[in-house]
């Protein structure tokens, strides 16, 4: 691959030695359903019809579980320090299931790439619920049975993947499995998962894990104008999208007003809030775009793909002037530095040191030179912010692959390999040789 003239002009700063340089995916997007992997809210949800744009199911996917060696050899030669996946707790709950994570673990060590497992996204076992609180004890369980089978050779863990967009999403909007429209009334299934994180942190660390994170996906919330009824409904979605996530797992508290929205009586709340505060070793933050918020405009809103309703108190706007990924986000790369020095300022001693987790754009073509364009300029604005003194510890691209991008199935491709669908031929685009070149250069 023509890897030089991929590589923007200008240097790359220097990132520290030990700079995690890491790529994710996640089970239910690339695995597929062989191997007996048991049912989860996502099949039931796509097996519904017109849940998924294309009409797609995730059935065979990338069909990563059985050309794994394959994908880590991707790995291998991509030389990144570690592999982001995720453990499919309906695998595991199959007979059989976790055999699968430890060849994968065992290959991933074999390419001296780190494995690191997040135990949720998004794919709960069919039956269970997050709006039940004991599913979050359910979850502490299951991660137990992981950590005990996979703990001697994974050493970074991550909890749960995105509970704010699964929340929102799955539960309050319904354009993700289980597709539910709760609107206020899904906040119990951020709580639970609140919960399932720190119960998750409690058994890590009694199988005696010593480096636990968590993926939440964080942005800029920017207010559409200088109005108060802008700015008021800017923060209302600030504290939905970023605090209502990040101050618990940090302070060990909502933000105010929030707490009392919860399921279980103040007293309980508080006693979870304690497990839910857990100190954590690191933060993993999912960024990908700020947005535009102002007061609700009394109408529908189409955003990225999805409907917002009429009666929500806030209405997401266009970012003008700037690239679209073949997505419609806007790529703002200077929103990431943003992000980190405002999360630095508002949480100082109390946020750990942060990895990205994920971070990435879906664009088409094997010669991806939008995808150099948008991954170049976030590595840099990343720089930026560790220059203001936010410890980095790693970045990670989102993806390794291709892959079925949920309610848009295999329309949105996110991977620095390209995949065809048919055939499941894997091939390097342009980003994957300009990665490369970054990671070796990085070190
Ligand atoms: C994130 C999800 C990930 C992928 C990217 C594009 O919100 O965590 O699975 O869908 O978006």
């Amino acid at each position: 691959m023509a890897t030089d003239d991929a590589m923007p002009a200008r240097p790359m700063p220097r990132f520290p030695d030990g700079f995690l340089w890491g790529v994710s995916t996640s089970a239910h997007q690339i695995e597929g359903a062989a191997g007996l992997r048991g049912p989860s809210v996502w099949d039931a949800f796509t097996a519904e019809p017109g849940r998924v744009k294309d009409g797609s199911t995730a059935d065979v996917a990338c069909d990563h579980y059985h050309r794994y060696r394959e994908d880590v050899a991707l790995l291998a030669d991509l030389g990144v320090d570690a592999y982001r996946f995720s453990v499919s707790w309906p695998r595991v709950d199959s007979r059989g299931g976790l055999d699968f994570y430890d060849r994968l673990v065992d290959e991933v060590c074999a390419a001296g790439v780190r494995p690191v497992p997040t135990l949720f996204h998004w794919d709960l076992p069919a039956g269970l619920d997050w709006l039940e609180r004991d599913t979050a004890a359910r979850f502490a369980e299951y991660v137990s049975v992981v950590a005990g089978r996979l703990g001697d050779r994974v050493g970074k863990w991550i909890t749960l993947n995105e509970p704010a967009e699964h929340t929102l999403l799955g539960h309050a909007l319904g354009v993700h499995a289980p597709g539910r429209k709760l609107l206020f009334d899904a906040l119990p299934a951020a709580h639970h998962q609140l919960l399932a994180h720190g119960l998750a942190v409690r058994a890590l660390r009694a199988a005696g894990a010593t480096d636990v994170g968590i993926a939440n996906s964080h942005g800029p919330t920017w207010p559409a104008s200088g109005d108060p009824a802008d700015r008021e409904a800017a923060e209302f979605y600030d504290l939905l999208l970023n605090r209502m996530f990040a101050d618990p797992v940090l302070t060990g508290r909502y933000p105010e007003g929030v707490g009392e929205l919860m399921p279980g009586s103040p007293g309980e709340v508080a006693a979870d809030l304690e497990i839910i505060g857990e100190p954590l070793d690191w933060y993993g933050v999912n960024y990908y775009a700020p947005t535009r918020v102002g007061a609700p405009q009394g109408a529908e809103i189409e955003f990225g793909g999805v409907t917002l309703p009429a009666e929500l108190p806030f209405s997401v706007r266009e970012i003008e002037g700037r690239p679209l990924t073949d997505f419609g986000w806007p790529v703002v790369p200077e929103g990431l530095t943003e992000l980190l020095t405002g999360f630095r300022d508002r949480y100082g001693d109390r946020l750990p040191p942060v990895v990205i987790t994920e971070n990435g754009c879906s664009y088409e073509g094997l010669d991806d030179r939008d995808r150099i364009a948008y991954l170049d300029g976030h590595v840099r604005a990343l720089h930026r912010a560790m220059e203001a003194g936010v410890d980095v510890r790693g970045y990670f691209v989102w993806s390794l692959l291709d892959n079925f991008e949920w309610a848009e199935g295999y329309a949105r491709r996110f991977g620095l390999v390209h995949v065809d669908f048919t055939t499941l031929e894997r091939t390097p685009k342009a980003s994957y040789g300009w990665f490369r070149d970054l990671v070796r250069h990085g070190r």
